[in-house]
């Protein structure tokens, strides 16, 4: 059973946020961090989950993360489970905009299924650092895939 999380970052806070996420998924046999662009020739093979993370940039999704995204091919994400998130000023996101539902939106359109409502970490400043408590709260989240997800 295998999990794999891509994330792009421009400033490492949302490496940071991944890389609590794939310490809180400690209960697959293998946990892949992959940086966009870098994400290349995923092996899809056996893998059960895939969360996607990254930094709003003017309101949406960041250049990389989208060039990353529109290179997945058509249904290539079919049968696997799936959740978003990115990193983002504290505020209303009628203001802020937040990049995970278009990255959400995307994975579904690629066939996964989208089993958590895409999330925002937050951050004090563009560079960080990320709010207090924020490392945590992507850790309780990645373990908020259902149990038969994780028990499968
Ligand atoms: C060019 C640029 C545009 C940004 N636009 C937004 C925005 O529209 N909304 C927002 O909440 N944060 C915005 N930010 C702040 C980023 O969300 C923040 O830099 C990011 O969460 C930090 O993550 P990283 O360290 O992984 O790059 C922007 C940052 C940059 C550099």
């Amino acid at each position: 059973m295998k999990a794999i999380i891509v994330y792009d970052s421009e400033y490492g806070n949302t490496h940071d946020v991944a890389e609590a996420i794939a310490a809180a998924l400690s209960h697959y046999e293998t946990v892949q961090l992959l940086a966009v662009p870098d994400a290349t020739n995923i092996d899809w093979q056996g893998v059960k989950l895939l969360i996607v993370g990254g930094p709003t940039q003017w309101r949406g999704v960041s250049e990389r993360m989208h060039t990353w995204l529109d290179a997945l091919p058509p249904g290539s994400l079919t049968g696997i489970h799936a959740a978003a998130f990115d990193t983002r000023y504290h505020g209303m996101k009628l203001l802020t905009g937040a990049a995970a539902p278009p990255i959400a939106k995307r994975l579904k359109e690629l066939g996964a299924e989208v089993l958590l409502p895409p999330e925002s970490f937050y951050v004090v400043d563009a560079q960080g650092p990320l709010a207090n408590g924020e490392l945590e709260r992507a850790s309780r989240w990645a373990l908020l895939t259902p149990a038969g997800v994780q028990e499968e």
